[in-house]
């Protein structure tokens, strides 16, 4: 293929350790060429962070996946293909795709090789930056909602979202609404102007099925709040076994309880904690099937399914249902390495307003 060139720009993560200390950003990396039949090569317009991506900084993650190094990190993208294995089915040279690399090559580069499977045609409606945004976050809230609960929230469900802020819990409210459900959600009183702009009436009591509730977990217990209103489902994106004794009080029997964190939501994953949440999340079973209310626990985790991303645009971007909120656009044709510390500790301060992007590339 002409017009790629031999190296690229990339971040490099060094070693385990703080941002400042183990990351670098080099303009003479070899730009991955080599590829296997079934894989891509994207030219990377934009990335995005996930705290999963500083969660596998220091090294105890290590535990789950031990990286080898200089690692390049990111796994959100949108990008253009530019060049194909010679067994790929799905795209061709110039496909503009979104996804997520998993645990592959890393997307705060130039360029990244994946595996076709990982990758989908992106919604025609988003810029490179807004496609970006979407991959992890919303495709875990849309397996979480529709793909492993039983029911599925639907029409007339009840839901409550903990941390409607979130990235992850910005993108459930949408999906949620999208199929009709009643949502309230827990977030602080500052980010009531953030849930406002996704442009549905909202309300800080839930009198109306049709407007969202608003509850502000500084000042409110939900479990307090909507004591014995039967809900469907508790939806945590928050974490901390809180969101579990507060969900007790608000579900109807049989109701399902889904969380994407678990109890340990702000270190990373180290022995102990992978040890407690296990025994809680047995605990929690045990007491799903005997306890009194059955309140179904699952702790779901992305499978990630191109499929899922498929539908995502069909369904909910390409008709404007569902749209990705933007914090900040770092870029680093400006700002240089400063661009990837202030990208990763944003993240880290747990304070992001909407997804936070790496702009690598302008759409041509
Ligand atoms: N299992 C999986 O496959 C999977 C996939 C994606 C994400 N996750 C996990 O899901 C969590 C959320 O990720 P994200 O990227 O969506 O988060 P995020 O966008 O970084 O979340 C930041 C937001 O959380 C709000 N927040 C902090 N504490 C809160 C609390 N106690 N209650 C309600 N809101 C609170 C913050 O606002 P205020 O501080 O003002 O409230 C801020 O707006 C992370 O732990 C992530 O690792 C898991």
């Amino acid at each position: 293929m002409s017009g790629i060139p031999s190296v690229m720009k990339a971040a490099q993560q060094t070693g385990y350790g703080n941002v400042r200390d183990i990351l670098i950003l080099r303009d003479d990396v070899p730009v991955p060429r080599e590829l296997s039949s079934t894989q891509v090569l994207v030219r990377v317009h934009a990335a995005s962070i996930n705290p999963i991506d500083w969660k596998f900084l220091d090294g105890t993650f290590s535990l789950v996946t031990r990286l080898s190094f200089p690692h390049i990190p990111g796994k959100d993208v949108a990008g253009v293909v530019v060049d194909v294995g010679s067994n790929v089915k799905r795209f061709r040279v110039g496909d503009k795709v979104y996804g997520n690399f998993g645990m592959g090559d890393g997307s705060f580069a130039e360029y990244a090789r994946a595996d076709e499977s990982l990758l989908a045609i992106r919604p025609q409606n988003l810029s490179m930056e807004e496609a970006a945004a979407v991959p992890l976050t919303c495709e875990t809230s849309y397996e979480a909602l529709f793909t492993k609960l039983s029911p599925p929230v639907g029409a007339g469900s009840k839901i409550l979202i903990c941390g409607g802020s979130t990235a992850a819990g910005l993108y459930a409210i949408q999906l949620a609404k999208a199929v009709g459900a009643q949502v309230s959600t827990t977030c602080s009183k500052r980010n009531f102007g953030l849930l406002e702009k996704l442009g549905y009436p909202t309300s800080e009591t839930n009198s109306d099925a049709n407007q969202l509730h608003l509850i502000d977990y500084n000042e409110k217990d939900f479990g307090k709040e909507l004591k014995g209103q039967d809900y469907d489902v508790v939806y945590d994106c928050v974490g901390g076994p809180e969101q579990w004794i507060s969900a007790q009080e608000i579900l109807k029997r049989n109701g399902q309880f889904i969380t994407i964190v678990g109890d340990h939501m702000k270190s990373s994953i180290t022995f102990k904690a992978a040890v407690s949440t296990v025994s809680s999340l047995i605990n929690r079973k045990f007491w799903s099937v005997f306890g009194s209310a059955h309140h179904g626990y699952i702790f779901h985790s992305l499978s990630q399914r191109y499929e899922n991303l498929d539908e995502l645009r069909t369904k909910y971007f390409e008709n404007g249902k569902v749209k990705p909120i933007i914090d900040t656009v770092f870029d680093w044709r400006k700002d240089g390495v400063e661009s990837l510390y202030a990208l990763y500790e944003k993240s880290q301060s747990g304070k992001a307003q909407g997804k936070l992007i790496l702009k690598i590339a302008d759409e041509e």
